[in-house]
C-alpha cells in the first residue's frame, strides 16, 4: 500500500530520477514516484498526495513560471523543489518567488537532492533499519558450518516462542563459490544462484538479490552456490561486501557460509559483519585450527567479535570437560556446544533440515540454545532492537 511518504519526481531525464533514486537509498517509508513534467501520469493528484515533490522545468520555455505556480498550489506548503537545469541567479529567484520552497541547479546529483529534501522534510527521513551479519566459518573442512548456518537461520526465521523470540527475517548467503552445498541440504533445486548476481553486478540492490534467492519452507532465504566450480577471485572483495550491505537491508538476519580457503573478499566480508561463528571439533586438530583462525583474524586486523562453537562432543565426560580446557588454551570463551548427534546426518542425508526433521533430538536442543546465545551475545553488542515492533 502506498503511504503518503512518496517523492514524486517529474523528469526530463534519467539524471534527476537517478539523483533522487540516490538520495531515497537506504531510507525507510519513504518511496519513490514518478510522473511526467508536462502534467501527464496523474502529476497533479499525485503532487497533492506526496511527502515532497520534485519537478524539473526548462526555465527557458513560456509558462514555465505560471507551471511552477500551478504546482505550489497543489503541493503542499514548503513540499515544492524546482529542478532547474540551466537556471541562473535571476531565473532562481523568480522560482522561489513562484513558490518552490527549493532549487536545484544542474547537474542533479543524489548529495544535492538529499541535502534538499532533508531540509524539507527535516526530521522525515529515517535510515532504513540494518540487519545483523553473522558470518560462519569453520577451523577445519567438515566441522559443521553450513549445518550450522542453516539451521540456525531456519531458528531465528522461525522465532522462538518459549524465549520470547519473534521471528526474524532471515537469509543464508552461501558464498563458498566451489563446493557451496546449501542449497542440496535444504533438497532445493534454485533456477538463479551467486552467479547471477555475478553477472548483473551494476544492477544489483537489496529488491534484486531477494529476487534471485530462493525461500526454504522454514521461511529463510537462500543466496544458492554455483552449480559449477567458479574461482574465487570472480568474486571482488567490494562487491562481495555490497552483497552483504543489501542483505542487511533486507533482512533482520544475515548468515554468510564462506569458503574454506581464504581468498581476497574473505576478511572484508568478516570484518563487515556483525559477529564470526568460528565452528571447530573438540578436538586437538579442532583446537589447532581454531587457533589457527583467531590468530589469522587478529594478524589480518579483524576487529569483529568471534564467537567459538564446539561441534560433535561426545558423551557427558566430553560435554563436560572439554568447553572449559580448549576455552583456556585458546584463550577465548566457547559460545555454545553442540553434541554429536546422529540425526545430524541422517537429517542431511533426506535434504532436511535437523531442528525441523528431529526436533528433539539433542543437537536441536543444543541448536536452539546457541541461537539464544548468539541473539543474546548480539545484543550486547548493541545491534539495534530494530524490529521489536513486530514482536509486540
Ligand atoms: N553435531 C553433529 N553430529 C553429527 N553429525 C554432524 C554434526 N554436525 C554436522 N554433522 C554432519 O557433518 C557433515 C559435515 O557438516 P557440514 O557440511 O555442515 O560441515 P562444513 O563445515 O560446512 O563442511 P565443508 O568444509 O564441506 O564446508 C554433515 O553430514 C553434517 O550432517
Ligand atoms: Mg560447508
Amino acid at each position: 500500500m502506498k503511504t503518503d511518504r512518496h517523492v514524486l519526481v517529474a523528469a526530463a531525464d534519467a539524471e534527476l530520477t537517478r539523483a533522487v533514486g540516490g538520495a531515497l537509498q537506504g531510507l525507510r517509508n519513504v518511496s519513490l514516484e514518478l510522473a511526467r513534467p508536462d502534467g501527464g501520469g496523474g502529476l497533479w493528484a499525485k503532487a497533492a498526495r506526496a511527502a515532497a515533490v520534485i519537478v524539473e522545468v526548462d526555465v527557458r520555455a513560456n509558462g514555465a513560471g505560471t507551471l511552477v505556480r500551478r504546482l505550489a498550489g497543489s503541493t503542499r506548503a514548503g513540499r515544492l523543489v524546482i529542478a532547474a537545469r540551466e537556471a541562473d541567479a535571476e531565473r532562481v529567484r523568480l522560482l522561489f518567488r513562484a513558490g518552490a520552497a527549493d532549487v536545484l541547479t544542474g547537474p542533479f546529483t543524489a548529495e544535492a537532492v538529499r541535502a534538499s529534501l532533508s531540509e524539507i522534510l527535516r526530521g522525515e527521513l529515517e535510515p532504513a533499519p540494518e540487519g545483523s551479519v553473522i558470518s560462519v566459518i569453520k577451523g577445519h573442512g567438515g566441522a559443521g558450518a553450513t549445518s550450522l548456518a542453516l539451521n540456525l537461520a531456519a531458528l531465528l526465521a522461525k522465532g522462538d516462542a518459549k524465549r520470547q523470540r519473534a521471528p526474524l527475517s532471515t537469509a543464508v548467503l552461501d558464498l563458498d563459490l566451489q563446493f557451496g552445498d546449501s542449497d542440496l541440504a535444504l533438497d532445493l533445486s534454485p533456477r538463479s544462484s551467486i552467479l547471477d548476481v555475478l553477472q548483473a553486478s551494476d544492477r544489483v540492490d537489496p529488491r534484486f538479490l531477494e529476487g534471485v534467492m530462493v525461500e526454504h519452507a522454514s521461511g529463510l532465504k537462500l543466496l544458492s552456490p554455483p552449480q559449477t566450480i567458479v574461482p574465487l577471485d570472480a568474486l571482488q572483495a567490494d562487491f562481495a561486501v555490497e552483497i552483504v550491505d543489501h542483505a542487511a537491508r533486507a533482512f533482520q538476519r544475515t548468515l554468510v557460509d564462506l569458503p574454506g580457503a581464504w581468498c581476497d573478499w574473505t576478511m572484508p566480508v568478516l570484518s563487515r559483519s556483525d559477529l564470526i561463528v568460528l565452528v571447530a571439533a573438540p578436538t586437538v586438530a579442532g583446537a589447532v585450527g581454531a587457533r589457527r583462525v583467531i590468530e589469522g583474524l587478529a594478524a589480518a586486523g579483524v576487529q569483529t567479535p568471534v564467537f567459538l562453537v564446539l561441534n560433535r562432543l561426545q558423551g557427558l565426560l566430553e560435554t563436560l570437560d572439554k568447553p572449559g580446557r580448549i576455552a583456556r588454551s585458546l584463550a577465548a570463551p566457547v559460545g555454545a556446544a553442540l553434541r554429536f548427534d546422529p540425526a545430524a546426518v541422517k537429517a542431511s542425508d533426506r535434504g532436511q533440515l535437523l531442528v525441523e526433521a528431529f526436533p528433539n533430538s539433542p543437537f536441536a536442543k543444543d541448536l536452539r540454545a546457541c541461537a539464544a546465545k548468539l541473539e543474546g551475545r548480539l545484543e550486547t553488542l548493541g545491534a539495534p532492537d530494530v524490529f521489536a515492533d513486530l514482536a509486540a
